[in-house]
């Protein structure tokens, strides 16, 4: 099998989420398990060159973009390896200077800068006719126009045996641009159907400025992207089995109706994380390692953690004598906090901070474990300026002389510290199509705090349910408002006050064990992909 990627994300080199992580660990694990596999991407600006390794322009393509049928834009095509695997990156050399913006989303002409990224990936595999995918497996409603162009625009071309499949890592972004866009596209003229409202047009929703639309009959429409990759995907998957149910509803955000007519194409399949990149016992990141079998590393990680962003550590450091610096009521354990050795839990947010990851259960919780005693930092990234603000806000609120740290950046490395350091993970989502972060703390030893919705129910079990002890891993609630979390969170620190179950050898170690890698649901995958071709 020959399978090609189209994605708007890809980790390290341009990560704004876990679809960064997702593509390249999915492609990853299929190339270990010998398919040819390849990705396409943006040629932002912003992409981390460092990590791109033999880049060299490959060809120069004329791609079909505008309102008039002749017009082109020239647009160059990158080869280079990321990890080893082989990435093509796409540069249109047009006014628009569509992916020189300093940012990869976040801007008016998004759905126009995607959509001409989808056409001209498509128009870059046609051309390579004698190397045509079996496969192209296209990403969110940045790919999204693939399917459709694949199979109206590009039919006669070398990819009429080409399938496509379609990824959806969250229905919360659909992609939305004006009508008029259908003859960009080149879909106007190629077959009448895809103008009928049910295809590809919103048609009751009120229109954007017209985009050289002028006497377009379409530009009083929207065009929804994701809409029509559902319609002509040859598979769709969500990223978790539950959300794939749940999408079918409410969750489908306006698309529902649309996904039950074409439920029999989707699946829903768990994200695996990669465990080469996040490993607690060979991280680079990390000031210490630790395994299921030691895990005193893991409080050295926390004392130096706490020592970075000026919180006092009062457990015992691995290898003293016992002594500490804490204001220590005395413990049984010798250890001098009421905490045991450990110390007092660090609770973490690491989260982009917007409404799907339940910003008001983040505050709520924050406030209610510092209450309860608990330390917490929160790494997050505010998309929307007023979210910003108000944690900006906070982050003075709670200050420097407070039992909470507050970091408003995106920070790889310092990601990877804060799970390695923290005792729980909170993850209060609205909504989550998978969640990474989850797996993330399990895999080292941080135990997450849930609500039970999409991927995170799949994934994190509590230990009060009656299921088998070896799947316990966590603690959940599933109510929206601020009692949930902090029962929640409340359970959760009682149970690491009691450091037996927690420290000595139980919790923790398991969670580390439990297998949330890639190798079931990449096999998933490529069952799907084989289907497709049937
Ligand atoms: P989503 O893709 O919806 O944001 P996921 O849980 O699937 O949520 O993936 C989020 C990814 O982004 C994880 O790898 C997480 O560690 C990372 N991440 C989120 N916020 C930050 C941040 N501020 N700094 C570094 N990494 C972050
Ligand atoms: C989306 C979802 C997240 C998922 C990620 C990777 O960003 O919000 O839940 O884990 O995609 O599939």
């Amino acid at each position: 099998l020959n399978v090609v990627h189209i994605a708007s994300e890809m980790a390290p080199v341009a990560k704004v989420g876990g679809l960064a992580d997702v593509t390249a660990s999915l492609a990853k694990a299929h190339q270990a398990s010998g398919l040819l596999t390849e990705i396409i991407l943006p040629k932002y600006d912003c992409i981390k060159y460092d990590d791109v390794k033999e880049l060299k322009k490959m060809t120069t393509l004329q791609v079909p973009w505008g309102p008039d049928p002749n017009r082109t834009v020239e647009t160059y095509v990158w080869s280079g390896l990321v990890d080893g695997l082989p990435v093509y990156f796409i540069e249109p050399n047009c006014t628009e200077r569509y992916f020189w913006r300093g940012k990869f989303y976040g801007e008016p002409d998004d759905g126009a800068r995607f959509t001409f990224f989808s056409r001209a990936a498509l128009e870059f595999l046609a051309q390579r006719q004698h190397e045509a995918p079996d496969i192209i497996h296209c990403h969110d409603w940045q790919a999204a126009a693939v399917g459709p162009l694949l199979k109206e625009t590009y039919r006669a071309s070398g990819l009429s045996r080409t399938r496509a499949v379609l990824t959806i890592h969250n229905m919360a972004f659909q992609g939305h641009l004006n009508g008029a866009f259908l003859q960009h596209m080149g879909l106007t003229q190629r077959s009448a159907h895809v103008t009928s409202p049910d295809i590809m047009l919103d048609g009751n929703a009120a229109p954007p400025a017209p985009a050289n639309g002028n006497g377009n009959p379409y530009a009083h429409m929207w065009l929804n992207l994701l809409k029509g990759a559902i319609v002509y995907a040859d598979r769709i998957t969500t990223v978790s089995p539950t959300y794939a149910h749940e999408v079918l509803g409410e969750e489908g955000k306006g698309l529902q109706h649309m996904l039950q007519r074409h439920r029999h194409k989707l699946a829903g399949v768990l994200n695996g994380l990669d465990y080469e990149t996040w490993n607690p016992a060979t991280d680079p990141c990390l000031p210490a390692h630790f395994t299921p079998e030691d895990t005193s590393g893991k409080r050295a990680c926390k004392a130096a953690f706490l020592r970075e962003v000026g919180l006092p550590f009062d457990g015992v450091l691995p290898g003293s004598n016992g002594h500490h610096s804490s204001n220590g009521n005395g413990a049984a354990d010798g250890s001098g906090s009421p905490w045991g050795p450990n110390g007092r839990p660090l609770i973490a947010i690491v989260s982009r901070l917007t409404q799907q990851k339940g910003l008001h259960l983040m505050k709520a919780g924050l406030k209610a474990a510092v209450a309860a005693g608990a330390q917490v930092v929160v790494l997050g990234t505010a998309p929307d300026p007023k979210d910003q603000a108000e944690w900006e806000a906070l982050a003075r609120e709670v200050g420097a002389g407070s039992d909470a740290r507050i970091i408003l950046r995106h920070d790889e490395a310092m990601s990877h510290r804060i799970f390695a350091a923290s005792d729980m993970l909170l993850v209060p989502s609205m909504f989550e199509p998978c969640g990474l972060t989850q797996l993330i703390a399990l895999r080292y030893g941080t135990v997450p705090v849930v609500r039970e919705t999409g991927g995170l129910a799949d994934t994190v079990r509590d230990v009060a349910k009656g299921v088998p002890e070896h799947e316990k891993n966590g603690f959940t609630f599933t109510a929206k408002d601020a009692p949930a979390v902090e029962h929640a969170l409340q359970r959760a620190i009682n149970a690491y006050r009691d450091g037996r179950s927690w420290w000595q050898h139980e919790l923790m170690p398991r969670i580390m064990r439990q297998d949330f890698g890639w190798t079931q649901s990449a096999n998933t995958y490529q069952r799907i992909y084989t289907e497709a071709m049937h």
